[in-house]
């Protein structure tokens, strides 16, 4: 599948997904609060209102606090694109925001797990598991954007509940990998 995706924030998750999916052949901008043209590692970096317009999804990988400007400012821009919302407003009721993105096609995935796990999916030969949540209509874009990272997709199911859900999957990834110490390469495989 052919993708022209934006991402939005050049920190570290940004930055780590957005070379994944340019390294895939996919058309990759990067998105950023700046208000000037750059290049960063061969991708274009291009203001937030510019950037958006013509993406098949969009990615934010900006702090959780900032997710809700973006969407009171960017909300017209996303009509009929998938939102896929990688960022965690750790310390809020809820790390996510699906009760606000309202109509959008809003998709939690990349959440979950530390970065350390995009860039090395694989664990003895098995490649760990991305668990997202979404309408199904995207169903199709989400998993090869996953994929193409090298994650196995699965599908939790839609809403509020279930982005509630990846809340959870979120804090037991901090309870084991951070709190007990377990290490930050740690991630989780459904079985079969
Ligand atoms: N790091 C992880 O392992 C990990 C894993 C899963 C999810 N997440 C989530 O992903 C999000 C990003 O994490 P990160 O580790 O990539 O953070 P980061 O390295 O600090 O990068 C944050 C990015 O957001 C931009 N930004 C900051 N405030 C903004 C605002 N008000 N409006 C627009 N852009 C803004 C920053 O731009 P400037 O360069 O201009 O400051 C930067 O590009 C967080 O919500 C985090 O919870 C992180």
């Amino acid at each position: 599948m052919s993708l022209s995706v934006t991402v939005v924030g050049t920190g570290t998750i940004g930055m780590t997904l957005a070379k994944l999916w340019h390294g895939a052949g996919f058309q990759v901008t990067l998105a950023s609060r700046e208000n000037q043209e750059r290049v960063l590692d061969g991708i274009p970096v291009r203001p937030i209102a510019d950037a958006l317009p013509g993406s098949d999804a969009v990615l934010t990988a900006i702090p959780g606090s900032a997710v809700q400007v973006f969407l009171d400012q960017h909300a017209s821009q996303l009509d009929g694109v998938p939102l896929i919302d990688a960022s965690n407003n750790v310390g809020a009721p809820a790390m996510h925001h699906a009760a606000q993105a309202g109509d959008l096609a809003y998709y939690r995935a990349f959440n979950t797990l530390g970065v350390e796990n995009f860039a090395e999916p694989v664990f003895d030969g098995i490649a760990a598991d991305l668990f997202y949540s979404g309408p199904p209509e995207h169903k199709d874009v989400v998993e090869a954007l996953i994929a193409a990272v090298g994650l196995r997709p699965v599908w939790v199911g839609e809403g509020a509940d279930a982005a509630d859900l990846l809340d959870g999957v979120a804090r037991l990834w901090f309870t084991l990998a951070l709190a007990q110490g377990r290490g930050r390469h740690l991630a989780f495989r459904m079985l079969p």
